[in-house]
């Protein structure tokens, strides 16, 4: 498998001691039920100068006692390369792409910059294609994740004609029409360079419907190489959440939690809703704390009885619009509650630090999860929630968000651009009756847990071996 960011990242300290975390997101968490005890060999890149201090260590191949027993090889592509690889193309312009994130009348701009960073990206995507051909056993089966690898299995098929080659689409794909503000040349690589594969996999048949729309209008019609399209919906991971979310720590951060969402004037615990994202533009979450300020405004019964728990984790902040996006949260939230707050009521607790057992606590406690992106290839956060919800959790869901095709039946669903849409939303959640939510929590954690990470993985497998 091979992907640009791999199950860990490392932290080197003044002692030079290297400390393996565990990155964000649903790749990681999809990828990472494939464990120890198989052959498969995951490739990915260092992100860091830590990382690139861990891959001259350790001459690439990670310790397994790092990576929980996976074979890791990580490569240490050139900085500067990966640097406009990463930042410049594939996540300020393939991720802009596909989440419909510019705008337009000034973006995006497609100039001599960008021209340079996208050899920057053919040549990081041959760096993969040239370790995976290294790595790769007679005849064996590889998967190239995501937006960042585009055009590694068109690379790799030259390079190693015996291997079957998967690609898996981790984001939306954009329709042709918004699609082709790439250069006409561009969007050709790209999608030749999906073809490259035998099998093309994405998570929902939306967006595979719009790949195959994309290669009809910028290759012609049919897809010429007979690549193969599936569709695997992604989904929670059930056991290992469940144990996960009934440790020591994360009972001790529901205390906290507690403490600080506080009572209500009559004495009643405050409802709660939650929000966990990475601080991603895509996400939405300064609507989501606007539509929180509408119901304040509109619904005044609300004040003091509820508190937004908001986990907001800093996310790409190389990126300068990902920098003045998380300082917009920021500031939003400070003026709720500023403008409703009491002395025995903060409207809005926000927290950006990264804690995973306190965002399992949330989710235990959650009376409403708030999950209203822009455009979202999947969000799992709609699926975890369900999950391991204490006393059933009463879920609001854009429309946009790929886990739509599954929940959208029992969530109170949203149209994630319109504020009061959303405030009226969250008001029909925080008022639902017990019994209801429970019954909707039950039929969401059943679809949410049809297809946990390692059956994801090992369809695709299979998919591709038939
Ligand atoms: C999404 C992408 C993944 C990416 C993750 C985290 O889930 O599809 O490819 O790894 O976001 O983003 P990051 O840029 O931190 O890897």
């Amino acid at each position: 498998m091979a992907s640009n960011r791999g199950p860990v990242s490392y932290t080197l300290d003044e002692t030079g001691r290297l400390t393996a975390r565990r990155g964000g997101g649903g790749l990681v968490s999809g990828l990472s039920a494939i464990g120890p005890g198989t052959d498969a060999v995951w490739v990915c890149s260092a992100l860091n100068d830590s990382d690139r201090e861990a891959v001259r260590r350790t001459g690439g191949t990670l310790d397994p006692a790092d990576t929980g027993g996976q074979h890791v090889r990580m490569l240490d592509v050139d900085a500067q390369m990966h640097a406009a690889a990463y930042n410049g193309i594939a996540n300020s312009v393939l991720w802009f792409v596909h989440h419909m994130l510019y705008q337009t009348p000034m973006e995006p701009v497609f100039d001599t910059e960008f021209r340079r960073q996208w050899a920057a990206y053919e040549g990081y995507n041959r760096a993969f294609a040239e370790a995976l051909a290294e790595e790769a056993a007679e005849g064996a089966a590889v998967l190239v994740q995501d937006y960042h690898l585009t055009l590694t299995p068109r690379m790799l098929r030259e390079l190693r004609p015996d291997l079957r080659i998967g690609h898996f689409s981790h984001t939306p794909w954009a329709p042709p029409e918004y699609f082709r503000l790439l250069p006409d040349d561009i969007a050709a690589q790209v999608l030749g360079g999906i073809l490259g594969a035998d099998r093309a996999a994405f998570l929902t048949q939306r967006w595979a419907d719009a790949f195959t729309d994309c290669c009809h209008a910028v290759l012609g019609p049919g897809i010429p190489s007979g690549t193969r399209i599936g569709v695997h919906g992604l989904g929670a991971d059930v056991e290992f959440l469940r144990e996960r979310a009934h440790r020591p720590d994360v009972a001790e951060r529901m205390r906290t939690l507690r403490a600080q969402i506080g009572t209500a004037p009559d004495g009643r615990p405050r409802k709660t809703i939650v929000r966990v994202d990475r601080t991603e533009l895509s996400k939405n979450i300064v609507r989501g704390l606007l539509a929180y300020e509408e119901l304040l405004r509109s619904r005044p019964e609300w004040r003091e009885r509820v508190v937004h728990v908001a986990f907001a984790y800093p996310s790409r902040q190389d990126l300068a619009v990902y920098r003045e996006y998380t300082a917009e949260v920021q500031r939003v939230a400070a003026e709720i509650n500023s403008r409703f707050g009491t002395p025995g009521w903060t409207p809005v607790e926000l927290h950006v630090k990264d804690d995973f057992a306190r965002s399992l606590a949330a989710y235990r406690l959650a009376d409403v999860a708030l999950v209203n992106p822009i455009r979202d290839g999947m969000n799992l956060v709609a699926k975890e929630v369900p999950v391991v919800s204490d006393e059933g959790c009463a879920l609001v869901l854009s429309r946009e968000a790929g886990a739509y095709e599954e929940l959208g039946e029992d969530a109170v669903t949203v149209n994630p651009y319109d504020i009061v849409g959303t405030a009226r939303a969250l008001h029909e959640a925080l008022s639902m009756g017990p019994g209801e939510r429970a019954e909707r929590t039950k039929r969401l954690a059943a679809q949410a847990t049809a297809l946990p990470p390692a059956r994801w993985f090992l369809d695709q497998l299979a998919a591709l071996e038939g």
